[in-house]
């Protein structure tokens, strides 16, 4: 049975989707949920499924990425993941710590990357008078958001939409791909695949 850690930095529905997916035949379990936000509300999610969790909060190491990111490795590792899922992990990390799992690192972004890396998607996408935005899963590497996507789901933009209203159409979508993708992933398909 394959160990799979989550990151996360807020509300954790992704971490919640990923984790209610690996039951029954999945061949993964979810061994650790960990936050840099004390106050995730994603950690009691976790505690309440059982999942052990941790903190490692960013805000004492004051901008020091490199001692911030050792100290997550050594929480990480001390779960002895074989895939790491971020999920809603709102930290750019340094290329040392992507370099420690190497091919077995995922992310959900919510936008149609290339299109709109890093942050305020669902706005930039309005703003940009874009007909459809969306959401996509992706390996990580060096390149923030720039890994080798393994699959995307579309929603509309409405004329009415908001960043908000957008958000709500898109998570469900999130919810549904990251955990197909996860489970891909760990049979060793890495094809792109369109929701
Ligand atoms: C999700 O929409 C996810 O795609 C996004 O944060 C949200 C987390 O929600 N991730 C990023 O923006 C990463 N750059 P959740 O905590 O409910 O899963």
């Amino acid at each position: 049975m394959k160990r799979v850690a989550i990151l996360i930095s807020g509300g954790g529905s992704n971490m919640m989707s990923l984790a209610e997916s690996m039951t029954g035949d999945h061949p993964a379990r979810p061994c650790l949920v960990l936050s840099n936000v004390p106050s995730a509300g994603g950690l009691q999610k976790a505690a309440d499924m059982g999942i052990p969790t941790a903190v490692v909060d960013h805000k004492p190491f004051k901008g020091d990425r490199a001692a911030f990111d050792a100290a997550l490795i050594a929480a990480i590792d001390d779960a002895r993941p074989d895939i790491i899922c971020l999920a809603g992990f709102m930290r750019i990390l340094t290329p040392e710590f992507i370099d420690h799992y190497a091919g077995r690192m995922l992310n959900i972004h919510p936008s149609l990357l290339p299109k709109y890396k890093g942050l305020h998607t669902h706005q930039r996408a309005i703003d940009a008078a874009d007909t459809e935005a969306g959401c996509s899963v992706h390996e990580v590497t060096a390149e923030l958001d720039g890994g080798p996507i393994l699959a995307q789901a579309r929603v509309p933009i409405l004329p009415s939409d908001t960043a908000d209203t957008l958000a709500a159409r898109v998570l469900p979508k999130e919810h549904l791909i990251y955990p197909e993708t996860l489970r891909r992933f760990m049979e060793g398909d890495r094809s792109f695949r369109v929701y």
